[in-house]
């Protein structure tokens, strides 16, 4: 992976990141973020076989904030994960800026990841072992930033989000707000063009999930990031350019907010 990275510069973008991967952008580019093409996604197990995605047709444009809703255990999950390559569909494929992520080797797969996914869990996943600034530097640092630039940016970030002077405490001391606001920190170091979020609302009061939409919603109007978020609240939804229905692993019905 690193050595994927060596020759890029700090702020090396998509376009010069994919110049060393062994499979191109294959697709017109313009505009389009994210598409699926007939994704499914089947888990067999001992317990039996569950049918989690079934032909899901998705693409969302550039700088959209789209939100996904639907019953427990109706898919979105799997989905989200799918989006953000940490797994693989049974069938399909997923097109992230054009690139065909799943035809890529599990280590390129990696990389576009850290460089081009910001993901946000409901439980925050964040390391407590150390420090809330070395947690929001991690994926730079492995992305084979500078120390020092890692250390600028993550204290930039932390400004940013209104949480610099907790940079020195361990995450586990702070309150879930706060929490979710390192994540989102974390999740921002490395400048991602899309940004997935699953539930990251759902472990926090009303008042500071809305905080948190609040700052989403900035990074995909100021920003122009590409969002897809996953909730349970239909008033936060509304207020996305679109919400996608999942029942039962298919796309159900899409509303335009
Ligand atoms: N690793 C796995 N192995 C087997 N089945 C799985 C696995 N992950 C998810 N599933 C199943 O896939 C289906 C969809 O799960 P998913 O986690 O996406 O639901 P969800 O819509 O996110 O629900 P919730 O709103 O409760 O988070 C469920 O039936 C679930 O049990
Ligand atoms: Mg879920």
């Amino acid at each position: 992976m690193l050595n994927l990275l060596k020759h890029l510069p700090d702020n090396a973008h998509v376009d010069d990141i994919v110049v060393g991967l062994s499979v191109k952008p294959s697709q017109i580019t313009d505009g389009i973020a994210l598409k699926t093409e007939h994704v499914t996604k089947i888990f067999d197990s001992v317990s039996g076989r569950v049918e989690a995605l079934r032909d899901i047709n998705l693409t969302v444009k550039k700088g959209e904030f789209v939100s996904i809703m639907g019953p427990s255990g109706s898919g979105k999950s799997v989905l989200l994960n799918i989006l953000g390559a940490l797994d693989r569909p049974t069938s399909g494929k997923v097109f992230i800026n054009g690139l065909d992520i799943f035809a890529l080797g599990n280590a390129e797969i990696a990389t576009m990841r850290n460089l081009l996914i910001g993901y946000i869990f409901q439980s925050y996943n964040l390391v407590n072992r150390t420090t809330v600034q070395t947690n929001v530097k991690l994926p730079a640092i492995i992305a084979g930033v500078s120390p020092s630039e890692a250390n600028f940016r993550s204290m930039k970030i932390l400004e940013y989000l209104g949480i610099a002077d907790k940079a020195k405490q361990k995450p586990a001391n702070l309150s879930g707000g706060q929490q979710q606001r390192v994540a989102i920190a974390r999740c921002l170091i490395n400048n991602p063009s899309i940004i997935l979020a699953d539930e990251p609302t759902g472990n926090l009061d009303t008042k500071t999930g809305q905080d948190i939409f609040s700052m989403l919603n900035e990074l995909s109007r100021k920003f122009k990031r590409t969002i897809i978020m996953v909730t349970h609240n239909p008033e936060l939804a509304e207020l996305t350019d679109r919400t996608i229905v999942i029942k039962d692993g298919r796309i159900d019905k899409e509303i335009i907010n």
